[in-house]
């Protein structure tokens, strides 16, 4: 089982929407079982998926302490092959230094998928972290194998990533396994600016994907419609991109 955080410290570069684009795919072309865990207290994709916050057992709870005995009583399946562990604003209230004194803490995320692979319950799981360090991104970076950061080519991005890359490795302090898989220039676009700012991150010592994901209208008049860019629109650029991302991460889907 794969287990990979899609996390930036910025907001708003593609987190989620590549979070629902992997996941669409994985299921619907690569026949995968995906459990989607969604960390951040604004909740956009359970929203996505549920339409509202529900009554259930969220992530907090995970947290917590408080969820049910068997993992499976605590997702929801949102489509064929799709669980989601889904968020709530509780995620807000969890305090960093409680967690860490409570008696499951941060780890209750990784025994919690422990308990997920023991099942067979999901080949992958992707982790939809919020912008900024809470107490939900450390406890998915606790659990996850791998990290996914999907980026804008602008100077304050570029930028960001050496604080990203701090933050991965002091994680690895507490879960040496944790690998950056790679980082994902999205909405790209051909101007002078982005080009130069991809150029500049592929001669960082860092792993940057090969494929690119540009910029695409469908994409936000996909989130309106709580439609997956690569279900509303095959054909659209991003979608073309996402499918030859999933090939770069995952391997050519097997016949
Ligand atoms: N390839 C793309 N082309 C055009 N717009 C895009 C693309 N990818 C994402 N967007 C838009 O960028 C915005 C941010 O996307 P998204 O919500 O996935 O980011 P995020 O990193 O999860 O944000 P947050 O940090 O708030 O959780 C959305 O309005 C989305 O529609
Ligand atoms: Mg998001």
């Amino acid at each position: 089982m794969r287990a990979i955080a899609i996390e930036n410290l910025k907001g708003g570069v593609g987190k989620t929407v590549t979070t629902i684009s992997l996941a669409h795919i994985l299921t619907e072309t690569y026949g995968k079982k995906v459990l989607v865990v969604d960390c951040d207290g604004q909740c956009n994709l359970t929203r996505f998926y549920l339409g509202e916050v529900p009554d259930t057992v969220t992530l907090a709870e995970v947290l917590t302490g408080d969820h049910e005995p068997y993992w499976l009583d605590n997702v929801i399946e949102v489509k064929p092959g799709l669980q989601l562990l889904p968020a709530s604003q509780e995620l807000y209230r969890l305090d960093l230094a409680a967690l860490r004194r409570g008696a499951s803490g941060l780890t209750a995320l990784r025994d919690f998928l422990e308990a997920v692979a023991e099942d067979g319950g999901a080949d992958v799981v992707l982790f939809d972290c919020p912008p900024g360090f809470t107490a939900a991104s450390t406890a998915a970076l606790m659990a996850a194998g791998e990290i996914i950061v999907p980026v804008l080519m602008d100077g304050f991005s570029v930028e960001g990533m050496a604080d990203m890359l701090i933050q991965v490795s002091s994680m690895r302090e507490v879960n040496p396994a944790l690998r950056v898989a790679g980082v994902l220039i999205n909405q790209w676009h051909r101007c002078p600016a982005v080009e130069q700012g991809e150029q500049l991150l592929r001669s960082m010592p860092l792993p940057v994907f090969r494929q690119t994901i540009r910029r695409t209208d469908k994409v936000p008049e996909s989130t309106f419609l709580k439609a997956a860019v690569v279900d509303y629109s095959v054909t659209s650029a991003a979608s073309r991109d996402y499918r030859l991302l999933c090939q770069e991460i995952f391997g050519e889907v097997e016949a």
